[in-house]
């Protein structure tokens, strides 16, 4: 996710303090390095970076001590490219006169970084943050100080050579301004007296100025210290905007306007799950991946077995993902709680088994144990984690990125949504489709997140006074009420279980009483079957609520139609995922639990 800080004053002072304390508020999107430039109103640029959270850097390198008329802080939250110094950001051109830094996926980052050493630029790391900067200078002619229409060329003439979703901002050591660009992320900019900010997300503006300007896609920003332009990037033309006052709590502007961070984090799905795709369709790691999966059991004496592991919620993934490989590309593997490989499997594994780990936090002790004996018996380490730099990470012979930027609510969500993506990229390129089909999960995410709040509010207001109840699915959906289910349970302390949508006639089915909430979910194409599991629980006095695509046979058997587009049915459980999570948050709000710090739970479990 990343996040980025530019501010332009009009006297030289000591904008460490600044710089820092900004930083600060970006903190929850990204902390795995940082830095802060400074350039002085000589054009001297002062820059410190390095790896690690911000106040252990900034302690290091002392950021409160630089002094400039301009400034950029940045914090990284890697997904290619380890945490390391020369990653870091901000970045310098060639020649060290420009400074700049990104926030966003840049995709074709290996491609351009070739070009830039064919024409004899200094390209010092692989972050595509330094790309843009390189992007940048190579349309300046390099001779004296440019002006404000060169840069403007050069940063429209970078736009056209970027591929991916990014905001940078840029200045050049002589010239008195500082420049902005959004394509995909987020960008605001601040308005002072003798000062303009420009930054990623409003909690770094406000405690310096409340008046702001909203930046759209496409759109390039020159800041000087009293005034801000804004200029299209398609034909250059200015652009007239009128400023607004912000005047709620900043608390607020941290939720993003949310009342919990569990409601943000649902609403970025769209966004990060677009994000994720664009990195996997770009990034050879996946390739890389794929040959470690694909080598699984080639060695003699030893079939080979694919497992995929993970406690909670990434055990839900797993699971989701063993449906996606064998439905989709014929693969079995096999998903295993990460507590429960060790004594289920681990005895029996060998060279020629891989299992791919999974974990948002990439410190799950249960998972990391089962990594340790992995190692021992010298199978494959695959790792999928959303924290770069985790144990899991570093253990793993490959990994990828779930790319969700910082998950602050304790309830997993936007994680889940891009492990069952990432998982369901992965099926479609062993069965050799086009994963140009899952593009339009960003806008489906988009549209579900829309029509399915409000129902799944009046959904769980019937729900509210239940204090148990069952989540039922089959197949494809069997994961989504797995992970329904434990979201509600979470969040609500109701118990609600989640079950096999046939498994439930060989026991459970004896709960079912007058009004008896019982959730089904059905996939396109297992409606007509789903009518059977319904009505078992329907004349049996239970009341039916079915989360599926436009049926009329099923509408016609439930109480409540929770209505998901009728879509692939592999993407549809991803879709699915969305209404889950909204009735668990809004059960869990008109119970008066805070849903972002549950109570007995921890983000990251490090204990047996
Ligand atoms: C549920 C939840 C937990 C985690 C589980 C594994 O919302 O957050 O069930 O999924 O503790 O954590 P990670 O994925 O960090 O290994």
């Amino acid at each position: 996710m990343c996040g980025i800080f530019g501010i332009i004053t009009s006297k030289d002072h000591p904008l460490g303090p600044t710089l820092l304390e900004s930083g600060k508020r970006l903190a929850y999107r990204g902390y795995d390095s940082v830095g802060c430039a400074t350039v002085s109103a000589e054009g001297t640029i002062d820059l410190r970076k390095g790896v690690g959270r911000i106040d252990d850097v900034s302690a290091d390198l002392d950021f409160p001590a630089m002094r400039g008329v301009r400034g950029i802080t940045q914090l990284r939250w890697a997904t290619f490219g380890s945490p390391s110094y020369v990653n870091a950001q901000p970045h310098l051109d060639s020649d060290g006169d420009m400074v700049g830094a990104h926030n966003g996926n840049v995709v074709n980052n290996v491609q351009m970084r070739e070009l830039f050493i064919r024409e004899g630029m200094t390209v010092r790391g692989t972050n595509d943050g330094e790309t843009c900067v390189h992007a940048v200078e190579r349309h300046l002619d390099g001779d004296g100080t440019p002006t404000q229409e060169d840069m403007l060329a050069a940063i429209r003439a970078a736009y056209d050579d970027l591929e991916g979703d990014y905001a940078f901002v840029i200045t050049h050591r002589d010239d008195h301004r500082l420049y902005a660009i959004k394509k995909g992320s987020g960008l605001v900019v601040g308005l002072g007296e003798g000062l303009s900010c420009v930054s990623s997300d409003l909690p770094s503006i406000l405690p310096i100025t409340r008046r702001i300007l909203r930046v759209l896609d496409g759109e390039i920003v020159v800041l000087s210290p009293e005034t801000v332009e804004l200029y299209s990037v398609g034909d250059g033309a200015n652009i007239e905007r009128d400023e607004e006052f912000y005047d709620g709590p900043i608390e607020v502007a941290e939720k993003g306007g949310y009342p919990h961070f569990m409601l943000k984090e649902i609403h970025e799905q769209p966004a990060v799950a677009g994000e994720l795709l664009h990195l996997l369709n770009s990034s050879p790691h996946v390739d890389r991946f794929l040959d470690a999966m694909r080598a699984t059991g080639n060695r003699p004496g030893n079939r080979g077995s694919l497992y995929l592991v993970g406690c909670g919620t990434s055990y839900h993934a797993c699971l989701l993902g063993a449906y996606y490989f064998n439905q989709l590309a014929g693969v079995a593997a096999v998903p295993v709680l990460g507590p429960q490989f060790i004594e289920q499997y681990g005895k029996s594994i060998g060279p020629s088994d891989t299992a791919i780990f999974v974990s948002q936090s990439g410190e799950t002790k249960d998972v990391l144990n089962s990594v340790k004996v992995m190692r021992e018996r010298g199978g494959r380490v695959l790792g999928v984690m959303n924290v770069l730099g985790s144990t899991l990470m570093n253990a793993s012979d490959v990994y990828l990125p779930l790319a969700c930027g910082y998950e602050i609510s304790v309830p997993a969500t936007k994680t889940f949504v891009n492990q069952a993506v990432l998982f369901l990229h992965l099926a479609y390129r062993l069965a050799g489709r086009d994963t140009a089909a899952l593009d339009a999960l960003h806008d489906l995410l988009d549209l579900v997140t829309k029509d399915t709040e409000e129902p799944a509010r009046s959904v769980s207001a019937y729900l509210h006074s239940w204090d148990d109840l069952y989540y039922l699915g089959y197949g494809l959906t069997h994961p989504i009420a797995l992970e329904g289910a434990l979201k509600l349970k979470e969040i609500t302390y109701a118990h609600c279980e989640g079950i096999f949508s046939s498994e439930f006639k060989h026991g459970p089915l004896s709960a079912v009483h007058d009004g008896y909430p019982v959730v089904f979910f059905a996939a396109p194409g297992d409606e007509m079957m789903m009518i059977n599991h319904v009505n078992e629980v329907t004349v049996r006095g239970g009341r039916a609520i079915a989360v599926a695509a436009p049926h009329s046979a099923l509408q016609s058997n439930v109480h409540d139609y929770l209505v998901v587009p009728n879509v692939d049915r592999y993407l549809w459980p991803i879709l699915a995922t969305v209404p889950a999570q909204l009735v668990a948050y809004y059960m869990s709000v008109a119970r008066g639990i805070d849903p972002d710090f549950p109570r007995n739970l921890s983000k990251t479990l490090t204990v047996d």
